[in-house]
Formats: C-alpha cells, sequence, structure tokens
C-alpha cells in the first residue's frame, strides 16, 4: 500500500489514461488530484471518473497557467503528468498549441516543482511517436529518435525537460514511451486519440471499418491497466528515477487482422481498406512495435491483458455507456 494516504496529483486526469490510474490510486487510498482543461477536441470527460467523482479532488484548469500549476503540486508527494495534445494530424494543423502544451508546459510544470515542491516524483507519459518510421523492430530505447512530426518533437522536448530536472536539480523523473492503449475511457468520437478508438465507434453503429493501406501494418496495444501497472511501478522505483522505458506487447497484429478481431467481437460490421489520405501517409510510420524488456527487467513490468480479452472489455464498455461519449450525427 505504497500509495496509502499520499498526495498525487494526475494532469490529464479526466482523460483515458489518467482517469484509469486515478481510479487504482482511489482503490490505493491515495488522496487524488486531477488537473484537466476539459478542451472539447481532447480525450477530457467526466463520465471517465463517474464512479469515483465523490473520491478525488477536480480542478479543471490549463496546464499552460503556470498559477494553477505552482498551486497545486505544492504539497504533493507524486505527479502523473499525462495532460497532452494527443492528436499527429492536429499537431500538423496548429502546431503552436501542441508546442504551448506537450512542451512549454512541462517546462513550466517542472519549474514549478523545482521552485515549490523538488521532493515530488514525477511520471511523464511520453509516446512511441518520437522513434518515427523504425529501421529495425521491435524497437528499443537504443533506437534512433526521428520524430515525422510536430507533436513527437514536442512530445520529445517534453520528455527530455523531465530527465534533465531529474539530472541536473535532482527533482526524480522518469519517462515512459506508451504505445498505443486503449480501453474503457478511450476517446472513440473520432479518430483524434487512436484509430482504434473511431474503429470501436463505428462496429458499434453497425458502420464499415476503414483500414488505410493494405492493412499489412503492424502494431503493439497495450490494455489500459498494464499501462496504469507501468505508471505506478515507475513511481515507486527508484531505480525509474532519470530513465526512459518503452511501453509494448509481445502480440503484434496487422491492421488487417486487428479490424477482423473487432468485427468478431462486436458481432457487427465490417471493414473495408481504402487508399492512405495524403496528409496521413504524410506522417505514417510504417510497422511498430516495441521491446519493452527493460522496464520489465528494471521494473518487473509485465502487460498481463490479452488483446482479445482487453478489446471485449472495451467493447462492451461503449454498448454500455456510448452517450455519453458521443451523439449520433457528431
Ligand atoms: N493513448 C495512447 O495510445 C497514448 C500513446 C502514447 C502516449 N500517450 C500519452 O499519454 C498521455 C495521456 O493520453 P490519453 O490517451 O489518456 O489521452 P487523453 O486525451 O484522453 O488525455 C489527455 C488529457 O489531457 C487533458 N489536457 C490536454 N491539454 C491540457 C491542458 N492544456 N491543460 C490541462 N489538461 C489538458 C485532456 O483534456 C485530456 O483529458 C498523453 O500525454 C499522451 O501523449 C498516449
Amino acid at each position: 500500500m505504497i500509495f496509502h494516504g499520499k498526495r498525487v496529483l494526475i494532469t490529464g486526469g479526466l482523460g483515458f489514461i489518467g482517469s484509469s490510474l486515478a481510479r487504482r490510486l482511489v482503490q490505493e487510498r491515495a488522496s487524488v488530484t486531477l488537473v484537466d482543461s476539459l478542451i472539447p477536441t481532447y480525450g477530457g470527460n467526466l463520465h471517465n471518473i463517474a464512479d469515483i467523482r465523490d473520491q478525488v479532488t477536480i480542478n479543471i484548469s490549463d496546464v499552460r497557467d503556470p498559477h494553477s500549476i505552482a498551486y497545486l503540486v505544492k504539497d504533493k508527494d507524486f505527479l502523473f503528468n499525462l495532460a497532452g495534445q494527443t492528436s499527429h494530424l492536429d499537431s500538423m494543423q496548429d502546431p503552436h498549441a501542441d508546442l504551448e502544451i506537450n512542451a512549454a508546459a512541462q517546462l513550466s510544470i517542472l519549474e514549478a516543482c523545482r521552485r515549490a515542491n523538488p521532493g515530488i516524483k514525477l511520471v511523464f507519459a511520453s509516446t512511441r511517436q518520437l522513434y518515427g518510421r523504425p529501421d529495425y523492430l521491435p524497437v528499443d530505447e537504443k533506437h534512433p529518435i526521428r520524430p515525422v512530426d510536430v507533436n513527437g518533437i514536442n512530445k520529445l522536448a517534453g520528455e527530455w525537460y523531465h530527465l534533465l530536472y531529474n539530472n541536473v536539480h535532482g527533482i526524480r523523473s522518469c519517462a515512459l514511451r506508451l504505445t498505443n492503449t486503449y480501453g474503457p475511457g478511450m476517446r472513440v468520437k473520432d479518430a483524434r486519440q487512436t484509430f482504434l478508438g473511431i474503429w470501436i465507434r463505428l462496429v458499434l453503429e453497425g458502420k464499415p471499418l476503414r483500414i488505410f493501406g493494405d492493412g499489412k501494418q503492424l502494431r503493439d496495444f497495450n490494455y489500459v491497466d498494464d499501462c496504469v501497472d507501468a505508471l505506478l511501478l515507475a513511481a515507486t522505483n527508484e531505480a525509474a528515477n532519470g530513465k526512459v522505458y518503452n511501453l509494448g506487447s509481445r502480440e503484434v497484429i496487422n491492421l488487417h487482422d486487428l479490424a477482423a478481431l473487432v468485427v468478431k467481437l462486436a458481432g457487427a460490421g465490417s471493414f473495408e481498406l481504402v487508399p492512405f489520405p495524403p496528409e496521413r501517409k504524410a506522417i505514417d510510420i510504417g510497422d511498430y512495435y516495441s521491446d519493452s524488456t527493460l522496464i520489465e527487467r528494471e521494473l518487473g513490468w509485465v502487460p498481463r491483458r490479452s488483446l482479445e480479452q482487453g478489446l471485449a472489455t472495451t467493447l462492451e464498455y461503449y454498448r454500455i455507456h456510448r452517450d455519453h461519449y458521443w451523439s449520433p450525427g457528431e
């Protein structure tokens, strides 16, 4: 019960992963504060925490506001830094918003910690996107960094600010490079968070899923509970300080087979192959899957949930809660 009685701040706490993390920390009897801006095009949704609403403190503010952040970090033991602009396409269309949230605000958060609470421990949610098109598979942490979009560059800066503040200022921080994460609470209204989100919506509406390209692209996926396990391990393990770890799965699947699995589990819908829209092709990374043996070895992380099991749970969640995640025709 490491988190029992601990004061924990989660930025992006009303989002997909942040809300699952909050639920787990409430179970562990931590005192949990969630900060989220609820910008409608991002993944925040109050329904994500409907079942724990009375057990958490919610602060609707923007991590770009240094005054809010200075106040919020002051008395906390842990900070899970998950607030982010997650859409790769949006980062190309509005690069400055991505820069302000994924890079500049991260620096403000760390500065606030340095000034007001240098004893805090931070875990930053980074992304596999910063590797770009892989030279080899599976991609380990030694793979060259070659972001293919503005989001990848800004997330890299956000990640490295955390490592720098660990190394230079002694503010204990680490980063996890997440691969595609899915589960209850993900944004399914559109493809802003992940294509799998919109697939789930479409299949539940009985509409065809569209796969861009030939369907042979490889991907790995983590169920959200496995991602939460990794965040908690990174927070509580001093060996993680100053480190970057990949998350990933040994269960690698191509997009054609993934679409077939979603359709099979939903018992409805169909899928079709369509040519890549040019703006997506320009930032596509081809095949990707992670080597996550470093975190397995050093922190003892094991992704436990199978893709089939995780997708079935996710589909069931949206069958029941769909009205809170999208309106027909929206
Ligand atoms: N889901 C994935 O597959 C995945 C993969 C790689 C990295 N990540 C990273 O994990 C983190 C969490 O992602 P998620 O999937 O839960 O996405 P999400 O969009 O559901 O969560 C992010 C949350 O941050 C909030 N937010 C955004 N800008 C903010 C701001 N300026 N101030 C305050 N709150 C703000 C959003 O409202 C949202 O609730 C992100 O940093 C993302 O880059 C996620």
